[in-house]
């Protein structure tokens, strides 16, 4: 089955699609207003140079006085009005043609205001796009310090409390029971607190470096859905790549596993993360995932932020993603982003 394929992004942040793409416009416009003007001229100036040919061949010939010559004898006819009627008819003309030549005029300045203020409103929706992913990340992150630092000291702090109250010899048994089941509560909603916490900031990708996380984040995935065999390849250098790059391959993985686990019903995945010589394209890191599941028709709107916050990360690092999808025929995101160079 053929996947459809559509490029939902290829840009790149050292030049704003929509700010170029407003300054692009202008450019054509001013280019196109000189050229306009150029042929309009060229065009009057070979109307004088016919008009002129004629007047001196008329005069040279007294072509008036030879069509009267070669018209009388047609009287009837009245073909001697001719002339009158074919001014007529070419003031007509000069008439409508003027007015269609203002009608396309205004027709064009209107499309050309439409295009600027798409333009803006692109240039507006990107970077609310890229606003809300950098708010996203950073509240992730405060949230994610939070957890760890106050809720995880705090419960660490009860736990030891009720450690010494099933250790204390005075207490009753009853006491030691009470304090044996706060044990178990404290460690299970310590469990998830660093469940939270994994989720907000990537495990171990501070100090243990992207494939670990990666990797890391993907068993998470396989024990939570034991029916989907996901399979994995990470190929090339990682080690230079810088934090955000690392943070943002990580978000790709989540978010498209989130995906898979929300909407494909799929039963396979194939994740392939090749980076530096290792890709095709040599400098840019190349990510494939794509799931055998449900699929999803590209055409339709999405109501979602997962796909637009992929489509902001890997842009804002000067790279481009692309989505293929068919009802029934699964889901892939494929992305490319530059190794270096763009900014983050
Ligand atoms: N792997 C997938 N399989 C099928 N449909 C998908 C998949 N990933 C995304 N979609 C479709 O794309 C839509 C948008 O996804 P997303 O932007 O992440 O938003 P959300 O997950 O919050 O719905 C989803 O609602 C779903 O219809
Ligand atoms: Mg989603």
């Amino acid at each position: 089955m053929t996947l459809r394929f559509r490029t939902i992004l290829a840009e790149s942040r050292k030049s704003p699609a929509s700010v170029e793409q407003g300054g692009l416009t202008m450019n054509i416009t001013v280019g196109e207003d000189a050229d306009r003007k150029i042929s309009a001229r060229r065009d009057m100036v070979l109307i004088a140079v016919i008009a002129i040919v004629a007047a001196v061949v008329c005069v040279k010939f007294n072509l008036s006085e030879a069509l009267l010559k070669w018209t009388r004898p047609f009287e009837r006819l009245q073909l001697d009005e001719l002339p009158a009627v074919l001014l007529v008819v070419a003031i007509s003309l000069i008439w409508f043609s003027s007015r269609r030549y203002f009608e396309a005029n205004r027709q064009l300045r209107f499309r050309r205001a439409a295009e600027v203020q798409l333009a803006e409103t692109l240039t507006e929706n990107k970077r609310l796009a890229q606003q809300y992913v950098d708010m996203q990340e950073n509240e992730r992150k405060a949230l994610a310090r939070d957890l760890h630092d106050e809720l995880g000291q705090y419960l660490i702090a009860i736990k030891l409390d009720a450690m010494s109250m099933r250790e204390s010899m005075t207490a009753d048994p009853g006491v030691h029971d009470v304090a044996r089941a706060m044990i178990a509560n404290i460690d299970r909603v310590y469990g998830m607190v660093t469940g939270l916490i994994r989720q907000l900031r990537p495990v171990g990708l501070d100090d243990l470096g992207v494939t670990a996380a990666i990797e890391h984040c993907v068993n998470d995935w396989r024990s939570r859905l034991p029916l989907v065999t996901i399979e994995m390849s990470l190929t090339g250098e990682f080690e230079a790549l810088d934090e955000t790059r690392g943070l943002v391959l990580y978000r790709l993985v989540q978010e498209a596993l989130t995906n898979i686990a929300r909407h494909a019903k799929a039963t396979r995945v194939q994740i392939r993360i090749a980076a530096g010589p290792a890709a095709d394209s040599g400098r840019c890191i190349e990510i494939l995932i794509a799931d055998n599941g449900a699929g999803a028709d590209l055409s339709a709107p999405r109501p979602g932020l997962g796909l637009v916050g992929m489509r902001e990360r890997v842009s804002a690092l000067g790279g481009s993603i692309t989505l293929a999808s068919e009802r029934g025929g699964g889901f892939q995101v494929k992305a490319s982003v530059p190794m270096a160079g763009a900014p983050s």
